[in-house]
């Protein structure tokens, strides 16, 4: 979890960060902007209790480079499965490995969770567009496959069936992904 290539450090995040998150979620969502289906996403406006509710009932992790933060994943535990709530880098740190990092931290947190719980398996979930360049085939790159909710649990089934109703677009469609690992000593 304390991963560092000198310049990069990975930090669990507190209420004092909400405005550094808001300020990247902001930045990153931006992204979307560049796809006319999607522009709807990078001019929607957060609040924020939203970055507050990740606070409370999960983790967030933020990655500073040269200690300023400039990206962010948020999770929670659901029925034995890390779900990610978001993940986004800010626009002019995007593409130099930072989404990479946060995703690692996220598996880390997903072993250790499963080595406490003695489960064999560690499980990461989310929700995403299947075609966007930097969302479903990123994840794919990442180790995520294609599945449907209802195959890992109702909170699962629920949240996929809520995702696609908020954010599918014509052309654009949803995909529930999972992640899987083997616990050594679990
Ligand atoms: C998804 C996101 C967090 C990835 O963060 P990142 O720091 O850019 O990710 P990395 O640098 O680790 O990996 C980017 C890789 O994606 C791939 N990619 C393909 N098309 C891409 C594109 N148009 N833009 C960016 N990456 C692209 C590349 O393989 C790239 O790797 P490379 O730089 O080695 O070639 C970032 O793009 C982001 O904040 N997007 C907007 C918010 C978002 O979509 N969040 C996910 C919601 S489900």
């Amino acid at each position: 979890m304390n991963s560092n290539d000198g310049q990069r450090h990975v930090r669990p995040a507190s209420e004092s960060d909400i405005d550094y998150i808001w300020a990247i979620d902001s930045s990153a969502t931006k992204k979307f902007g560049s796809i006319p289906a999607l522009a709807d996403l990078a001019a929607s406006e957060e609040s924020p209790e939203k970055f507050e509710s990740w606070l409370n009932q999960g983790r967030v992790y933020l990655v500073e480079e040269r200690d300023a933060p400039v990206g962010f994943v948020a999770a929670h535990e659901v029925n034995d499965v890390l779900h990610i709530n978001e993940i986004g880098v800010h626009e002019d740190h995007q593409g130099k490995g930072i989404g990479a990092l946060l995703l690692q931290a996220i598996f880390e947190w997903g072993q250790d969770i499963a080595r406490q719980n003695n489960r064999d398996v560690a499980r990461v979930s989310l929700t995403t567009y299947a075609d966007v360049a930097w969302n479903g085939p990123w994840y794919k790159k990442h180790g995520f496959r294609k599945v449907e909710g209802e195959l890992v649990g109702p909170w699962h089934a629920e949240e996929a069936k809520q995702d696609v109703q908020n954010l599918a677009r014509p052309g654009y469609r949803r995909c529930f992904m999972l992640w899987e690992k083997k616990v050594v000593g679990g």
